[in-house]
């Protein structure tokens, strides 16, 4: 293999990196991928997305089995957690996946090229293999797609056992009575919604006055609520100072943000969520001359493209959000832009989804940036309490929002807390990709009895008319 001039190497096989190279494998390319791991998949498949959401899926029977189902007049009696068969749940569902991209290679003809890729220069690639023997490949292209890890922070050090990341809080071999969340964005949410429905007493520290930050701030403050009444705890406006290691379990320091008096909080387990950052060790960025931004992210313009001609960069190596779907959006433009073809991502419809219980989703502006940008918006509300499906499914809580532009009615944002959100959400985000108004979200004829409903009751409230509040 160590001569084959490849048409394209792609580093990383997470959705941004194997998509992008089953893309251009379609196109014609002769590709190459180099993954360090021993199964496929990156962050996504293996530690990410796909084991998170197999927990939350299993977690969430749990918790409906013990306490969900007599409301609907089921009675269950006995019902008692098999925490290695939940685990068992999880790896299966991660070795079908990361599988199911093997498989996906050898059907697309993909070169996997087991080691760690660095850059060597544009149209060289030196792959160290496990044996620590080096072997070069020769490409016209090569994209990087490393993708990211978590963010460390000063005084809390991770050992993956008492103190975890989401690696770790993956697999806990038994559920800590008691688990601080430092962090009140994704992970956090997740992961700790999973450990509360296992039995957790679960306190989320979050350093600003709210959680999720990023999205809508009527999300936040829902969600806070909604998780707030499962029993999760919120310190908001606070900061861990340190963290130590004692027989029992963690001693936290937290101050307020703002500076104050210091307290201490005792725990069994520490999650560490703040955030991830561009992970780009030993790849040779600065060797081959590749331009990284202040927080480690290859430098990139609009084909994807770094400084140096041939090396292109994609997914959360480079800047946007840290998603995967954006990532393999971003692999399939630059295998079609290398491949002669106009593939663009549109990053102004690119949604975001929390998957606890229930679900946050959004899409587009949220009404603090319409705000801070000065642009007059009109707003449409439906609480999913006024949803006849989500009354029969016992799961009311939330509501979606559409954001319309004042003059042209546009769609400019969407923000849903309600069940099933995630999927409510992608009619939202088809439909701002075709530039769709409230009227024309409004007009369009949903299912009966069906949560899409209050989709359509929210583009309706947009225009002062919804029927059904
Ligand atoms: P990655 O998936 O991180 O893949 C990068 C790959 O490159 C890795 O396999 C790594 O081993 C490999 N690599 C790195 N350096 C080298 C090298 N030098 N040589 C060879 N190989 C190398 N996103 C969502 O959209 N939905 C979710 O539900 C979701 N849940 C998540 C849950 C958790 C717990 C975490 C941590 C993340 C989650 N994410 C989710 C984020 C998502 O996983 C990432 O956005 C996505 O994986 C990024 O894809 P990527 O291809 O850029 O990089
Ligand atoms: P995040 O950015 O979602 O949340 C981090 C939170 O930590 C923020 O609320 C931030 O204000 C807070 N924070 C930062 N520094 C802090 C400190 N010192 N003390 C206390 N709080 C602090 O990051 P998270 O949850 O680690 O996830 C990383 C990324 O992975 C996400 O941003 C997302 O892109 C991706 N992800 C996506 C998921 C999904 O799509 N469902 C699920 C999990 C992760």
């Amino acid at each position: 293999m160590a001569d084959t001039p490849y048409d394209l190497v792609v580093i990383g096989s997470g959705p941004g990196g194997y998509v992008c190279a089953i893309r251009a494998a379609q196109l014609g390319m002769k590709v190459a991928c180099v993954e360090k791991m021993t199964t496929l998949g990156g962050t996504c498949l293996n530690v990410g997305c796909i084991p998170s959401k197999a927990l939350l899926q299993a977690s969430e029977k749990f918790e409906e089995a013990r306490h969900g189902l007599g409301a609907f007049g089921v009675k269950v009696s006995g019902v008692s957690l098999d925490l290695p068969g939940l685990m068992g749940h999880k790896d299966k569902v991660v070795s079908a996946n990361t599988k199911g991209v093997e498989f996906l290679f050898k059907k697309n003809k993909v070169d996997r090229v087991e080691g760690t890729g660095r850059v060597a220069g544009a149209g060289t690639v030196v792959v160290k293999g496990k044996d620590g023997k080096d072997t070069t490949l020769k490409t016209k292209n090569i994209v990087i797609a490393t993708g990211s890890d978590s963010m460390p922070l000063k005084g809390v050090e991770v050992d993956e056992k008492k103190i975890v990341s989401s690696t770790g809080a993956l697999a806990l071999g038994e559920v800590p009575k008691k688990m601080v969340v430092i962090g009140g964005g994704y992970i956090g949410l997740e992961m700790g919604s999973v450990w509360q429905r296992l039995g957790s007493a679960v306190t989320v520290v979050e350093f600003l006055d709210r959680i999720l930050p990023g999205m809508d701030g009527e999300v936040s403050t829902q969600m806070q609520r909604i998780l707030g009444k499962q029993g999760m705890t919120f310190k908001l406006g606070t900061k861990v100072t340190g963290a130590k290691v004692t027989n029992k379990g963690v001693s936290l320091t937290l101050e307020p943000a703002k500076g104050g008096t210091a307290e201490t909080l005792e725990t069994d387990i520490v999650l560490l969520s703040i955030g991830r950052r561009a992970y780009t060790e030993a790849l040779g960025l600065k060797e081959a001359g590749v331009a990284v931004d202040e927080r480690g992210r290859v430098v990139t313009d609009r084909h994807f493209q770094s400084n140096v001609k041939g090396i292109y960069a994609i997914g959360d190596v480079i800047a946007g959000p840290m998603l995967a779907h954006k990532a393999e959006d971003e692999g399939v433009a630059v295998a079609e832009i290398l491949a002669g073809q106009h593939g663009h991502v549109n990053y102004d419809a690119i949604p975001g989804v929390v998957y606890t219980w229930p679900e946050a989703a959004t899409v587009g502006k949220t009404e603090e940036q319409l705000k801070a940008e000065n642009v007059a918006y009109k707003t449409g509300k439906f609480p999913f309490t006024a949803n006849g499906r989500a009354r029969a499914m016992n799961s009311s809580d939330g509501f979606v929002k559409i954001l319309a532009d004042k003059a042209t009615d546009r769609v400019l944002g969407v923000h849903i807390v309600g069940p099933d959100a995630g999927h409510l959400i992608a009619e939202c985000v088809l439909g701002m990709e075709y530039g769709a108004t409230a009227e024309d979200i409004a007009r369009t004829c949903h299912a009966h009895p069906t949560l899409s409903e209050a989709v359509k009751e929210a583009a309706l409230a947009v225009d002062g008319r919804p029927i059904h509040i």
